[in-house]
């Protein structure tokens, strides 16, 4: 499974520019990267001066990197089935005691975006995955939605039952039953895109900001409400910092802005911190961008091309598979030994991760039989026999 870095933060502090140019980073390292923006002004088509479309497009100056813009109008998705269709009927109704806005189910939106994510999550193909996320309180309106589908089947089941009669006349049992299977589905795939967004070894968020007092403000509550549901967040970046002038009005601005950042320091010990400074004109394509993510990142790339890579917010990310003379390592986070198995067919090994299989790359055939299989910290090594 790819790693998944998200970046949050509030509207206009640099989302955008920092997801944006940590990918290219990453990408220029070696990485197989995707790219994912949910903002419906197709900001990340922007920045990179690409057109982006609701499928994975190559980004034409950066080998291996990928960009794709969610379909906001797309509502439809392979693991929610029908669940609209399903419920509607119960929210029709002429009945005064059916309030209609309360009745339509809050988060479905993020609920959308985050099961599509899942889906290129669960792709080999890509190491990292950068997200460029929607304002932090949808994130969260998205992890507090198992609870909240609960409550609201609840809601629906007895006001169907209050309506009755007619209703029910028209919407029989059956129905009501194929309606909480539906949401139940739907909630279990929820709370499974959840434990991958809580999981460490997946996901980490990265938190942008401001040097001002409300942006600091702002970063020490979405952290909290984050932390509180578990989510991995291990880094923030102080964006747009008035760079070092020599002028009354420049200093006493830096010295605002460095009390600014002491507070939130001080406030969020365990974070990793990254200041970028405000540029002489706004972050738009692939040079501007480099240099951002080289100022994010200045040990990226550290490596020889397939170990880890460390970036500069307190994170390790590897490649998928990388290639040792006989040794073959997939790096596979949060995986257990039951969850894998190794078989081959004519002179191709495959692992099966969760009862799903992937080819191994090799140069020649072998049988699984005379490959050795070593898990140890994420990464399983297996070693293919001489020719
Ligand atoms: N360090 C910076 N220096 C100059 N302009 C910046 C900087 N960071 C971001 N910008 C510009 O500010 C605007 C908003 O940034 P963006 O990344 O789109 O924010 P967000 O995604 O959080 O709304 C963009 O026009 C971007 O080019
Ligand atoms: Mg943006």
């Amino acid at each position: 499974m790819a790693r998944l870095l998200l970046f949050g933060g509030k509207g206009g502090v640099g989302k955008t520019t920092t997801s944006t140019a940590t990918a290219v980073g990453l990408a220029d390292a070696g990485m197989k990267v995707l790219l994912v923006s949910s903002d419906p002004a197709h900001s990340t088509s922007d920045s990179l001066g690409v057109q982006l479309s609701s499928s994975p497009t190559a980004v034409d100056g950066v080998d291996n990197l990928w960009g794709l813009e969610l379909d906001p109008e797309s509502r439809i998705s392979d693991h929610i089935p029908k669940l609209t269709e399903t419920v509607a009927p119960f929210l029709g109704g002429e009945n005064p005691e059916f309030n209609a806005s309360e009745m339509v189910l809050p988060g479905l939106d993020e609920a959308m975006a985050f099961d599509e994510l899942l889906k290129h999550l669960e792709n080999p193909d890509w190491d990292v995955i950068v997200f460029d996320t929607a304002p932090t309180g949808h994130t969260l309106r998205f992890l507090a939605l198992p609870e909240i589908i609960e409550k609201w089947a609840e809601k629906i089941i007895r006001m169907h039952r209050i309506t009755g009669g007619i209703r029910a006349m028209m919407f029989g049992a059956k129905e009501g039953d194929k309606m909480r299977e539906e949401l139940e589905k739907f909630r279990r795939r929820v709370l499974h895109v959840r434990r991958i967004l809580c999981n460490p070894e997946i996901t980490r968020f990265t938190l942008v900001t401001i040097p001002e007092k409300m942006g600091v403000n702002e970063t020490v509550r979405a952290y909290a409400a984050l932390k509180e549901h578990g989510l991995p967040v291990s880094g923030c970046v102080v964006n747009r910092l008035t760079p070092d002038y020599d002028h009354e009005f420049i200093q006493t601005r830096r010295k605002t802005e460095r009390e600014n950042i002491e507070s939130l320091v001080s406030s969020l010990p365990e974070m990793y911190f990254h200041e970028v400074e405000l540029k002489d004109s706004d972050i738009h394509g692939l040079n501007s961008l480099r240099q951002i993510s080289s100022e994010m990142h200045s040990d990226i790339g550290i490596g020889n091309g397939h170990g880890p890579f460390k970036i500069g917010l307190g994170l390790e990310v590897h490649r998928g598979t990388w290639r040792n003379g006989n040794d073959v390592y997939l790096h596979l986070p949060g995986i257990v030994r039951d969850d894998l198995s190794l078989r081959s067919e004519s002179g191709v090994v495959l692992v099966g991760i969760n009862s799903r299989e992937h080819p191994v790359p090799f140069d020649r055939p072998a049988k699984a039989s005379n490959v050795a299989a070593k898990l140890e910290d994420d990464i399983l090594r297996l070693t293919f026999p001489d020719a």
